[in-house]
């Protein structure tokens, strides 16, 4: 079953699982978007959890591969000058250098290659743009043996559970770490602020 499939499914109930057990965390992260206008981009937006936590004053851009999820996003896009795009997080449909910031929440540990949806990230960010990964992740090393034998059955229907983020970063090199923090469940999810010098 393809994510695209699987989230069909998920969408009706995702909210009931996820909004409050988020909502600080995503605060956190967005607390971090310029003060200035900016032109925003989200990647693997789903159903737009994000979007009441958004400041009014930037142009933004929300893509998702599901179109449930997107349809759900939808009513919560209202009063944001915001465009919903249905795409692949690993393939972007805008041109380089395009967007000041990236918003990456609950996306990068999701796709089956991580490397490349944060490559991807990196390409239509702005040199000198701020990228914010929210997400969950190993370290380096971390045994973790309950969720490395999880991943290759739960990443195929909602999200992998062995991603090392040191290992995604080291291979997008453009991008440099300007803070980690924890976030949810004992520091598994972190609050990540990159940049694109
Ligand atoms: C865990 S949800 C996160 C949604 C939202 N970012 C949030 O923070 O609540 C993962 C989302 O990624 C989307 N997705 C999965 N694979 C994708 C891909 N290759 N490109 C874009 N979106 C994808 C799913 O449709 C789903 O909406």
């Amino acid at each position: 079953m393809s994510l695209q499939t699987s989230y069909r499914f998920i969408a009706p109930f995702y909210d009931v699982f996820l909004e409050r057990a988020t909502r600080e965390a995503r605060r956190r992260s967005l607390q971090r978007l310029p003060i200035e206008p900016a032109k925003v981009f989200l990647g693997g937006a789903g159903t737009g959890l994000d979007f009441p936590l958004l400041p009014p004053q930037h142009d933004y851009v929300a893509l998702d591969i599901t179109a449930a999820m997107l349809t759900k996003a939808r009513p919560r896009s209202v009063g944001l000058n915001l465009a919903l795009v249905q795409g692949d997080s690993m393939a972007l449909p805008f041109a380089a250098a395009s967007f000041d910031c990236v918003v990456l929440h609950l996306i990068v540990a999701v796709v089956p290659h991580p490397a490349q949806a944060l490559a991807e990230a990196a390409r239509v960010l702005k040199p000198g743009g701020t990228l914010l990964v929210f997400d969950k992740f190993l370290r380096a090393g971390q045994v973790a043996p309950l969720r490395r034998a999880l991943s290759p059955l739960i990443g195929q229907i909602a999200t992998r559970t062995d991603v090392v983020f040191e290992e995604v970063l080291a291979a997008v090199p453009e991008l440099n770490l300007r803070s980690d923090e924890a976030a949810l469940a004992g520091g598994w999810f972190r609050l990540i602020e990159l940049e694109k010098p």
